[in-house]
């Protein structure tokens, strides 16, 4: 099985989409960390490690698919954020970047009749739309709780709470 030299690039580039997120997140993770925010440390560095598992996915599969996969660089995250809302923020502007980058990679699959990496990209497509629900609600805390200390301080319990909680597979 073949896939054209444009899903291969459209594939390579995902690689470095992933590692960019995965490494923002730990970004994150750290700048937490240091603030103070265990739990969107906690949260955060689970949100690294899932990351690099999608990073992965698509590595393997450009193997699979007879495309030796190229490993990028990847480039230095923002290391501090104004606030935990505001880092959330910024976490819904990757994922949203993501989801348009497997959209397209969708459309080129449809009109490549590529129907091994149509298939293969459905998991992504199912992830985005879990990865932009997490993150909006997240979002909508800071509205229903408020953003003094003692409400940041409940969202970071939360966090915790999911970081501890086992992440439902989109693909089940
Ligand atoms: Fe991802
Ligand atoms: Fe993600």
């Amino acid at each position: 099985m073949k896939i054209s030299p444009k899903m291969k690039k459209a594939l390579n580039d995902q690689v470095a989409l992933e590692a960019l997120a995965s490494n923002s997140y730990l970004a994150m993770a750290s700048w937490c960390e240091v603030t103070g925010y265990q739990g969107g440390a906690d949260y955060f560095y689970a949100q690294s490690d899932e990351e690099r598992t999608h990073m992965l996915k698509v590595v393997h599969y450009l193997n699979d698919m007879g495309s030796a996969a190229g490993i990028p660089a990847i480039k230095a995250p923002a290391s501090s954020y104004k606030s935990l809302e505001g880092l959330i923020k910024t976490a819904l502007k990757n994922e949203q970047t993501v989801t348009k980058a497997i959209h397209n990679m969708v459309d080129i699959a449809q009109k490549e009749k590529d129907h091994s990496t149509y298939a293969f990209l459905e998991w992504f497509v199912n992830e985005q739309v879990q990865e932009e629900t997490k993150f909006e609600t997240l979002l909508q805390k800071f509205d229903l709780i408020g953003r003094d200390k003692l409400a940041i301080n409940e969202i970071d319990k939360f966090l915790a709470a999911d970081a501890a909680a086992p992440e439902a597979d989109p693909a089940v």
